[in-house]
């Protein structure tokens, strides 16, 4: 491929104090962002679902090959396939697979085997990455596939954020069950991740041990 390049357009420079405004407005409004674990039915739109997974396809990512893939899921059969099989597993880990110290760490959550949400909720997005990128001409290696596709996952879980819309990450381990219940190329796709994504339920609770976060002199340095 040649090395042509465009002007860049669509830059936009704000003046300094518009620009603070602008990063406390978005802090602010990125704090109301909370993991979900109790998701109403209320359906959402697939033409919104869209919209956000073209915002992450922009993310940075490796050569720009863009190693992802993303199946946005509402079909009601698909997701009790997800939820038996996700249960499944997580009465393994949470059975002893996890180990006390994960245990001990998961606590505060109050997590569980259990996980209606994976039928209730309207939409799950389950995150491939892909090793190679398919061409006309054959396959190419991508790389940095893993920052890639994790850089991708914020942009989706912001852009669903911005939306209106609750999320949770959820990584049943392992989630090779999904390559098969999603119908992808397990030898060359891995599931990264499973997005629930959908309205909080009337009542919906956040651990109080979610909303501490670091203070900004024990994650920044400044040099
Ligand atoms: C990679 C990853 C995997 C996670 N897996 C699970 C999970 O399987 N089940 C769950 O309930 N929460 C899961 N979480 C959510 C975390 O528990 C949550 O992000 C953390 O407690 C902070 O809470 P917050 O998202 O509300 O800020 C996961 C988060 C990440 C980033």
């Amino acid at each position: 491929m040649s090395e042509q390049h465009h002007p860049l357009t669509d830059f936009v420079e704000y003046p300094q104090q518009e620009m603070l405004e602008r990063a406390q407005a978005h802090y602010q409004d990125i704090k109301r962002r909370h993991s979900i674990r109790k998701f109403s039915d209320k359906p959402v739109p697939q033409e919104i679902i869209e919209q956000c997974i073209l915002a992450a396809g922009t993310a940075p990512n490796g050569a720009n090959h863009q190693p992802w893939h993303f199946v946005a899921i509402n079909s009601p059969d698909v997701k009790a396939q997800i939820r038996e099989q996700a249960e499944a597993i997580e009465r393994g880990f949470y059975d002893g697979r996890a180990g006390e110290e994960w245990l001990d760490a998961l606590k505060p959550l109050g997590t569980n085997a259990s996980k209606p949400y994976l039928e209730t909720a309207p939409w799950l997005i389950a995150i491939f990455s892909q090793k190679r990128m398919e061409t006309e001409v054959g396959d190419k290696n991508n790389y940095y596939v893993h920052e890639s596709v994790g850089i991708a996952t914020g942009f989706l879980i912001q852009a669903l954020h911005n939306a209106g819309l609750g999320t949770l990450t959820h990584t049943p381990k392992p989630m090779s069950f999904l390559s098969k219940v999603c119908e992808r190329n397990a030898d060359n796709e891995r599931p990264y991740m499973l997005l629930v994504v959908g309205y909080p339920a009337e009542g919906a609770t956040i651990p109080d041990h979610a909303i501490n976060k670091k203070p900004l002199e024990e994650i920044m340095t400044v040099l």
